[in-house]
């Protein structure tokens, strides 16, 4: 399953803020954090509920909780900029570290560190990683936590690339993937067009 909320008009202004070269710092951001909120509130529509009863201060009637814990893994680094506006809207969060790395020639990602928590059952994983350019990194991640026993996986992007769906949706077609927008095409050095550039060093001013 393949959500695109490009249509949606806070994510075509602040889409636009992002890829604009003259954003820096703060407002930058700003921006990816309300992106982030949406793909989240998006990705939540797929949590279970459970039925509870409150207690208002006038009377006693039924509301909802959302029942499985989630578990976050942003692949850093320009993953690490969309944890915390995600932990704001979720309960019940607990989260996972990947640190992967393209090399700059081949665009192959490599590993240098992982840290992820116990996965309890039931549980929901939200893999999240701003831009979905090749799918490697977003193949490898998922393909590590499906071994450590991830079952039910989310992966949450702000701006894929055609070439980056096809390759995740081959590995791994049942993870629904939710994604800002789409954009045209990788150029010969992996980057997504028109894209923004590189996430990381934006969001790190690096
Ligand atoms: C970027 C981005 C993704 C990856 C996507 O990370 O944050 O993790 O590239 O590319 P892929 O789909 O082709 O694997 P990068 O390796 O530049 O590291 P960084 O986040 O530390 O900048
Ligand atoms: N990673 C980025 O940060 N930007 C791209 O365009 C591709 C991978």
């Amino acid at each position: 399953m393949l959500t695109c909320l490009q249509d949606h008009p806070l994510l075509q202004h602040n889409i636009t803020i992002l890829r604009d070269t003259a954003t820096q710092g703060v407002a930058f951001r700003k921006s990816s954090r309300i992106i982030t909120q949406l793909l989240v509130a998006k990705a939540a529509e797929q949590a279970g509920l459970t039925e509870v009863q409150v207690k208002t201060p006038l009377e006693t009637t039924t509301g909802a909780r959302i029942e499985a814990p989630i578990i976050l893994v942003p692949i850093l680094r320009a993953g690490l900029g969309m944890l915390e506006p995600a932990m704001e809207m979720l309960p019940n969060v607990s989260v996972g570290y990947v640190g992967l790395e393209r090399d700059e020639e081949t665009a192959v990602a490599s590993s240098y560190y992982n840290k992820l928590p116990v996965l309890p059952d039931p549980h929901h994983v939200f893999v999240m990683d701003p831009m979905l350019a090749t799918g490697g990194s977003a193949v490898q991640t998922i393909s590590m936590l499906k071994e450590q026993g991830a079952l039910k996986l989310t992966m949450i992007c702000v701006i894929a690339a055609p070439e980056g769906i096809d390759c995740l949706q081959q590995a791994h077609p049942e993870v629904p993937i939710i994604t800002g927008v789409i954009d045209r095409e990788l150029n010969e050095r992996k980057y997504i067009l028109p894209g923004l550039g590189d996430y990381g060093d934006r969001l790190f001013g690096t």
